[in-house]
């Protein structure tokens, strides 16, 4: 059983996608083939889909696909549903956008996974194709981030590096909470 599993007990955990990807995405010319690693249960996947991307999501968590693949049947939308380990996912090429969203959190265990696999994508991915990275803005988080694309020598236009709030309900106790947010959009030269 995949750690999140049990969590996705609760239908739509994390809420409705923000708004600001929304609106970027509905606005991007290009509705290509999108890869949304760390999918959960689909709420930007779908979201993508009913705006005419070709999606596919890919989580450890095979309750949380098949809440996703189950929605997209009713719905009609293209939807691919992947249960795998992101870490053994290899075909980034194949993809006009890489989307991870909330998938970093750089604590000392599993800071050297998590650059490796930006420093990864960034080095896979063709021109023209986007990486879009939702990361809380806490800490050096944001900066941990935006140096390893650095660091990978490889040439990329900032198409967006704007703040959002994420507002998370807790659908059990009622609480609310707000966090600070970064949505880091960049696109291969
Ligand atoms: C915080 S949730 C974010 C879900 C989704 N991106 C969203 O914003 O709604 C993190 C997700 O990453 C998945 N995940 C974490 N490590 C993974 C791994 N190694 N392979 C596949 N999925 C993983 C979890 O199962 C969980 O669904």
């Amino acid at each position: 059983m995949a750690d999140y599993d049990k969590y996705y007990k609760m239908e739509n955990l994390f809420g409705d996608p923000y708004q600001e990807l929304i609106d970027f995405f509905k606005n991007y010319k290009t509705k290509g083939k999108l890869i949304d690693i760390g999918c959960g249960q689909g709420r930007n996947s779908i979201a993508l889909a009913r705006m005419a991307y070709k999606v596919t999501g890919i989580d450890n968590s095979k309750i949380g696909i098949q809440q996703m693949l189950q929605i997209s049947k009713s719905e009609n939308l293209k939807i691919t549903g992947l249960v795998d380990d992101i870490y053994h996912f290899d075909r980034y090429q194949d993809y006009d956008i890489v989307l991870l969203d909330s998938m970093f959190h750089f604590d000392k265990r599993d800071k050297q996974k998590e650059t490796s696999l930006i420093a990864k994508i960034a080095e896979d991915i063709n021109s023209d194709s986007l990486i879009c990275v939702c990361i809380q803005d806490t800490g050096s988080k944001v900066m941990i981030l935006k140096k390893t694309i650095e660091n990978t020598k490889l040439d990329f236009e900032i198409l967006n590096d704007s703040s959002l709030i994420y507002q998370y309900e807790d659908k059990e106790s009622g609480h609310k909470s707000e966090t600070k947010y970064c949505m880091y959009i960049i696109r291969k030269k």
